[in-house]
Order: structure tokens, then C-alpha cells, then sequence
């Protein structure tokens, strides 16, 4: 998302946990790109962050922390807490302290991303799932409340995709990616260009009169509810 938003001529910030990774990452987007470290649960951080700009037109809280499916019974409240902070207290900080901001310039477009897991069950991935249903509830509260302020928020629920994230899981087996290929109608993973192509998309004029929408991009995951494999993967 970084590279394709500074491809087409934006200024684009990373913010990320380690200070030197945010730093490297925006550095390889040339131009005056910047990177900065920010924990998105810590407020002193998101205000910090939000400082650091005199503007700000996109805003696309992608922060995350993956979880392993773990029977219920043995999950643990600190871990829990961790996932929803992240995802839930992170979202909620990063777009009170930009889009107010965004409300002084009256323009701006927020993206946030959720997940096929907040829009169906999996057992075993409370804390995820209820953070990605989350997001998209407070999509659309966000987007209601900013509508006539000129800010847009709309959200991005991905299905399977080949990043750092998900190798870990499948490194550690808690992912079987031909299951996963089997079970996507296209009998693929998404790529991370085509998640950036949706967040470019709702950022961008185009998409002047969408507010509030949770847009599915998933090789037609959420659209199958048939019995046994979608694919032959
Ligand atoms: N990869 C997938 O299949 C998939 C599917 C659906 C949704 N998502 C979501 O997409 C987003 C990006 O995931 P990814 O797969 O690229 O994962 P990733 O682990 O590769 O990247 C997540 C990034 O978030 C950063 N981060 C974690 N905690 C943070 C914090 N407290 N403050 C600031 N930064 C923090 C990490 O350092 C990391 O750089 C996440 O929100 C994830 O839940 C991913």
C-alpha cells in the first residue's frame, strides 16, 4: 500500500512498532517519504504522530497482530485484551487524532482494514474476530459522524493474503494454505497489490459517494457458502 500511495505521487508516512524498520521501509519509497515509530495503543504515540503533519489526506490503519485459532477454553484474557487493543483501541486512536485534522482541512479519506474473519465464525479466533467486526461497525460510525465534514471511512475486509503475517501462521502450522486454496472460489491467496488497489480506490475521488462500506476483497471467499472445497485450489 506504502509503495503503490508513493508510486502515484503521494508523501506517504510509515508507522510502525520499530522506529528503524519505519524508517528503512520509507526510505525505499524515495522521495521525501518518511518513516516514524508509533505504537498505535499508546495515545502519547498517535499524538505524537499526528503532530509530526501538517496534513493528512489518506489515513489507512492497517496495524495488526495476527492470533492462532486456540480452543476457548485455553485462551488467555492478556493475550485477548492485546488483539483488541491493537486492532480496536489503535483504530479508534489513530482516527480521532488524524481525522481531526482531516475535519480542519474539511477533506480527507480514512481506510480500515478488517477481515473476512469479522464477517464469519471462526472457532477459536474470538479476540480477531471480534476486533475485525469491530472495525467494521466503527467504519460506519465514523463514517456517519464525519460525513459532512468531508471524511470518508470505509474499510477493506481482505481475505488470505501472502504476507509476513500469514507465512509466520503457516510457518508454525496453524495455516494450511492448499486447504485455504481449496476453500477460495478462485483457488488462490490475495496478493497485497490488490488490497492496495482497493485502499487506492477508496481513497481516491473515484469513490466520492462511498462512506461507511466494509468492501470484501477475497477471491469470492465470503461469497461461498456451499458444502466442501470452492475450488480445486
Ligand atoms: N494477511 C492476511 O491474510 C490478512 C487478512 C485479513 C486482514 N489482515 C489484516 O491486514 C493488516 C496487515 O496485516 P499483514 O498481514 O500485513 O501483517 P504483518 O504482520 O505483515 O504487518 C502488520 C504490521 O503491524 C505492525 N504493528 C503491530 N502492532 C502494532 C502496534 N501496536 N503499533 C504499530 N504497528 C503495529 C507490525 O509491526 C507489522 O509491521 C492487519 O490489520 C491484519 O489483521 C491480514
Amino acid at each position: 500500500m506504502a509503495r503503490l500511495f508513493a508510486e502515484r505521487g503521494h508523501l506517504v508516512v510509515v508507522a510502525d512498532l520499530d522506529p528503524e524498520k519505519a524508517e528503512a521501509r520509507a526510505a525505499e519509497l524515495g522521495r521525501d517519504c518518511n518513516g516514524i515509530g508509533c505504537d498505535v495503543t499508546r495515545e502519547e504515540d498517535v499524538k505524537r504522530l499526528a503532530a509530526s503533519l501538517p496534513r493528512c489526506d489518506v489515513l489507512i490503519n492497517n496495524a495488526g497482530i495476527g492470533d492462532s485459532a486456540r480452543p476457548t477454553l485455553e485462551q488467555d484474557i492478556g493475550h485477548f485484551r492485546a488483539v483488541l487493543d491493537v486492532h480496536l483501541a489503535g483504530t479508534f486512536l489513530c482516527s480521532r487524532e488524524i481525522g481531526r485534522l482531516m475535519i480542519a482541512q474539511g477533506a480527507g479519506a480514512i481506510v480500515n482494514i478488517s477481515s473476512i474473519a469479522g464477517l464469519d465464525g471462526i472457532p477459536g479466533r474470538n479476540a480477531y474476530g471480534a476486533a475485525k467486526a469491530g472495525i467494521a461497525m466503527m467504519t460506519k460510525s465514523l463514517a456517519c459522524e464525519w460525513a459532512t465534514h468531508g471524511v470518508r471511512v470505509n474499510a477493506i475486509a481482505p481475505g488470505y493474503t501472502r504476507t509476513a503475517l500469514v507465512d509466520k501462521l503457516a510457518a508454525d502450522g496453524a495455516l494450511d494454505l492448499g486447504k485455504i486454496r481449496r476453500r477460495s472460489p478462485m483457488g488462490r491467496l490475495v496478493e497485497p497489490v490488490e488490497l492496495a488497489e482497493a485502499a487506492w480506490f477508496l481513497a481516491s475521488p473515484a469513490a466520492s459517494a462511498i462512506t461507511g462500506i466494509t468492501l470484501s476483497v477475497d477471491c469470492g471467499w465470503a461469497a461461498f457458502g456451499a458444502a466442501g472445497d470452492a475450488s480445486a485450489g
